[in-house]
């Protein structure tokens, strides 16, 4: 499918998200092995998170979506730690790298094996990454290359192990996490810099025997999880395509509600902000031990400046919007340490520099590098998402800046996490 973006003066309105992606695949994976059944309101609308739903049902976990006041309400009826059942065929982990890393958590601990694929993409991720502390834990992986998907997951009884990870990873964190819920003793789980502590969160507040210091988890083996009531707050890494549409336009005044702002996420706020963005919190309260709140963001002028070390690691699904944002900015921008850009859904780098360079602009990289200098002009180009759903968004926010209007082709890709990013770029934008 193509779409077609034409230039805007700004966007207006309120606008409300799709929940949050890495926290909803969380609220699934837990509430399936819970005890009782789980309520989740404002489950992503992402096919990501349909891959983990239908994962979890081919593991014998029933659920069901109605509608309450008009809002869509998943119920998933837990089967307890140990009542997930051996799956007739492979699981199908679509484009998503978070279903399959962190499942893998839990298949490791079953008395069954299991089979793991995904997309054309998905297949070209690295999961040695989360081979190395599962088998240590006692499972047998086997991967293609010992690397890549198809992976298969002999199940077994697992200990507990203490584990550094070597590469900043919330997917990997959670991972061990889930295969720590089953391990013989105290598995310790310690990060080099802080990632998002979502899995932290929910399985404290499933009831898990866990504890949380600084980039420090530990989770004793053996408790059980109960089902409850679950609020998803909305996505910040899709607030930050409006976000950024806002700031790049004339004349923006926009509100986004119900913005899940857990302090692991909103780098990007804070970056924004120092760089010269007028965005405001209107209201903020605290559901779920996750923080969400209202932001307003006016039109402004953006310094630029540069990301790297931890910050790169705490906004690297926002770079692709904010590669659009440094192009138009007064100074340009820096991005450092950004090598894990170059195994997510596309090679990032690749893809942010080829469409960049579609539209006229210019930068330079290297493995791990964006340098994109500011004040260019973005001309209408044939924009290319390779498939990747952030690419897609990021690339119809700069065409909003653009001196003509541009096509996005593969511009479905932005349903993997945003399935409604056009019509309410459509309905925002003037
Ligand atoms: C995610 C963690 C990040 C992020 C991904 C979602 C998560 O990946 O890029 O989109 O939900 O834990 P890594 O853990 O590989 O850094």
């Amino acid at each position: 499918m193509t779409e077609q973006v034409s230039p805007a003066k700004g966007v207006h309105g309120v606008v409300g998200l799709p929940g949050d992606k890495s926290i909803s695949h969380r609220f699934a994976m837990l509430t399936s092995i819970a005890e009782g059944d789980s309520e989740i309101h404002n489950y992503s609308t992402g096919a990501d998170c349909r891959s983990t739903l239908s994962c979890m049902q081919a593991l014998g976990v029933s659920h069901t979506f109605s509608e309450v006041e008009g809002r869509r309400v998943l119920t998933v009826h837990g089967k307890g730690i140990s009542g997930l059942t051996v799956p007739a065929d492979t699981l199908d982990a679509g484009n998503s790298g978070s279903t399959i890393r962190m499942l893998s958590g839990i298949l490791a601990a079953q008395p069954f094996t299991a089979r793991v694929t995904g997309d054309e993409s998905l297949v070209k991720r690295p999961m040695r990454r989360i081979m190395i502390p599962l088998t240590e834990m006692g499972a047998r992986i086997e991967a293609t290359n010992r690397d890549f998907p198809p992976i298969t997951i002999q199940g077994s009884n697992l200990h507990a192990i203490d584990y550094s990870l070597p590469v900043a990873s919330a997917q990997v964190k959670s991972c061990v996490l889930l295969a720590g819920l089953y391990a013989n003793g105290e598995t310790i789980v310690r990060e080099p810099i802080t990632t998002r502590d979502h899995t932290e969160i929910a399985l404290r507040e499933l009831g898990a025997d866990i504890e949380i210091e600084p980039r420090v988890a530990r989770v004793r083996g053996g408790a059980k999880l109960h089902g409850k009531m679950l609020v998803v707050p909305g996505d910040i890494s899709s607030a930050a395509f409006f976000i950024v549409a806002a700031l790049i336009t004339r004349e923006s005044d926009l509100i986004i509600t119900n913005v899940g702002l857990n302090p692991t996420r909103t780098a990007l706020l804070d970056v924004l902000k120092s760089m010269g963005a007028d965005i405001r919190l209107l209201h903020i309260e605290q559901v779920n031990g996750e923080l969400i709140g209202n932001l307003q963001i006016r039109s402004s002028a953006i310094k630029g400046g540069t990301i790297q070390g931890a910050t790169t690691a705490a906004l690297i699904d926002e770079i692709p919007v904010l590669s659009v944002l440094g192009a138009l900015s007064e100074n340009g921008l820096i991005v450092r340490d950004a090598a894990e850009l170059r195994v997510k859904e596309t090679d990032r780098i690749e893809t942010i520099s080829s469409n960049l360079r579609a539209m006229g602009g210019t930068l330079a990289t290297t493995h791990d590098t964006l340098e994109i200098p500011g004040k260019q002009k973005l001309h209408p180009a044939q924009i290319q998402s390779c498939g990747d759903h952030r690419i897609a968004m990021a690339f119809s926010i700069a065409a909003l800046a653009a001196t003509g209007p541009c096509e996005i082709h593969e511009a479905e890709a932005a349903s993997v996490s945003y399935p409604e990013f056009y019509a309410t770029l459509r309905n925002i934008a003037r």
